[in-house]
Parts: structure tokens; sequence; C-alpha cells
């Protein structure tokens, strides 16, 4: 399956498809709605890493990866991470492997950037993604970010 499988920019041409991709109703607080993420894309150039994700010709997915922030944010720049951001697999489409094609291409873009980590945020609880991430490798940081907790993927 996954030799149909792609990330594309957003362009003029699929934007309006891409703010209509949506999750499940009842996973709406999981994760921002693409079309905030776009936004935040904007005011965040060379940081914001938006990709689509194709299954051929069929839109199934958004992420969004963040690109050498300085995570601390307190300015001394001496805790520079890059992960994954946002990650919105459609409503009928999830199940089907596409989450991990969408953290695998991240960790193909983090390496090729000779990064050897991904850090990534989520909700904690049995409705959130947790055992997705556990699943794929990440291990918990003991670290929070708001009301979310983060968790890591060591990338060799
Ligand atoms: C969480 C999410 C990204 C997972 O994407 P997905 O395409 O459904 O997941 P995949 O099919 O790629 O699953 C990959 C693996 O994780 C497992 N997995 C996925 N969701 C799981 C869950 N809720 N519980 C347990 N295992 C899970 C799958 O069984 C699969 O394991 P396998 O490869 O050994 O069979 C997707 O369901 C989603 O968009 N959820 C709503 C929004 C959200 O929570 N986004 C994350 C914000 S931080």
């Amino acid at each position: 399956m996954t030799s149909t499988l792609r990330l594309a920019e957003v362009t003029a041409a699929n934007f309006d498809a891409a703010i209509e991709l949506k999750v499940h109703p009842a996973q709406a607080h999981l994760v921002a709605p693409v079309v905030k993420s776009l936004a935040e894309a904007y005011v965040h150039p060379g940081v914001a890493w938006p990709r689509l994700i194709f299954d051929g010709d069929r839109l199934v997915g958004f992420l969004m990866a963040f690109l050498d922030i300085d995570f601390a944010g307190d300015g001394t720049g001496t805790d520079i991470r890059s992960g994954l951001w946002r990650l919105n697999i459609a409503a009928g489409e999830q199940g089907r492997g596409y989450g991990r094609f969408a953290v695998e291409a991240v960790a193909a873009e983090i390496r090729r950037r000779g990064g050897d980590r991904l850090t990534a945020s989520w909700h904690p609880g049995d409705d959130g993604p947790e055992r997705f991430y556990l699943r794929l490798g990440f291990r918990l940081t003991g670290e929070t970010s708001g009301d979310q907790v983060v968790g890591e993927l060591a990338l060799d």
C-alpha cells in the first residue's frame, strides 16, 4: 500500500480540499483544524512544514512538522528540537497506516536535516492518540506542554 502514498504541499489548487479534511467530531478536541494550522504556518515561515498526505489521488490526511525550534522557549537556544506539530488523519481513513506513514515521513525529513530525534506532544488519556505514538516507539519524556504530554522518538 505504501507505494501509493505521498506527501504534497498545500497549493491554491488543493486548499479547499485541505481545509475540508476533518477528523471524527469526537476527536475535534485532540487536534486543531487544518485551517488553523495553515494560518500558523503563515506566521511561522521556515519553522512550520505543512504537508498533505495522499493515497494515490485521495486526500487522506494532513501533517505539520516544526523544524529546529527553541523548544524551551527561554531564548537560550540550548534546546533545539524538531517534530510533529499536527497530525490529522481523515475520519474515514484512520487505521490504515496513514498515521504511521506521516510519522515516518517527518522522521525522514528530520534525518535529512541532520536531526536524531522526533518530538511530539499529545493529549494524554485513552480517548487520545497516546497508544498510537507508543506503538510507533515514542517514549514519554516526562515533560508537558500546556495540557499535553511530550514524547520523543529516537531516530537511528
Ligand atoms: C492518531 C492518528 C493520527 C493515528 O493515525 P492512523 O492512520 O489512524 O494510525 P495507523 O493506522 O497509522 O496506526 C499505526 C499503528 O498504531 C496503532 N494505533 C493507531 N491508533 C491506535 C489506538 N487508538 N490505540 C491503539 N493502537 C493504535 C495501529 O493499530 C497501528 O499499529 P500496527 O501498525 O502495529 O498495526 C489518527 O487516528 C488521528 O488523526 N486521530 C485524531 C487526531 C489526533 O489525535 N491526532 C494526533 C494529535 S497529537
